[in-house]
């Protein structure tokens, strides 16, 4: 059911954890499922991701969605990351069952998620960059899991 990509990405998750002092955090969940998924990004002052980390508390292909994303989005411009939709993550892991498509979009919306935090911490607007509209940064403590 799973390509090997996914397989691989689910069992040896690339860039797990988290960034002191990022430069922009974003986290996103999805209700149905209830997965929830951060993004942390180091920014250099050119705008390159110098660095990115994730948390998922999620299933199998949302780890493997947020591992691929993050290595999509490492060492890229601002511009490119927002090039990073929840199809090209797809792609690169060579396909998502049709069940598990929503769990890409997740890591596509904390990636501009990220970006957002990123933005409005230093000021700018990022073209094409929407608000997140399942951002529950703010208002984790009062969420249940
Ligand atoms: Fe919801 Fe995968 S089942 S993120």
């Amino acid at each position: 059911m799973y390509s090997e990509k996914v397989m691989d990405h689910f069992q040896n998750p690339r860039n797990v954890g988290e960034i002191e002092d990022a430069s922009g955090v974003g986290t996103v969940g999805n209700a149905k499922c209830g997965d929830i998924m951060r993004i942390f990004l180091d920014i250099d002052e050119k705008g390159i991701i110098r660095d990115v980390k994730f948390k998922t508390f999620g299933c199998g292909a949302a780890v493997a969605t947020s591992s691929m994303a993050t290595e999509l989005v490492k060492g890229k411009t601002i511009r490119e990351a927002m090039q990073v939709t929840n199809k090209a993550v797809m792609e690169a892991l060579d396909g998502l069952p049709p069940v598990k498509v929503h769990c890409s979009l997740l890591a596509e919306e904390a990636i501009h998620a990220a970006l957002w935090d990123y933005a409005e911490k230093n000021g700018i607007t990022i073209e094409g960059l929407e608000r997140p509209k399942s951002d529950i940064g703010e208002h984790e403590e009062e969420q249940e899991y």
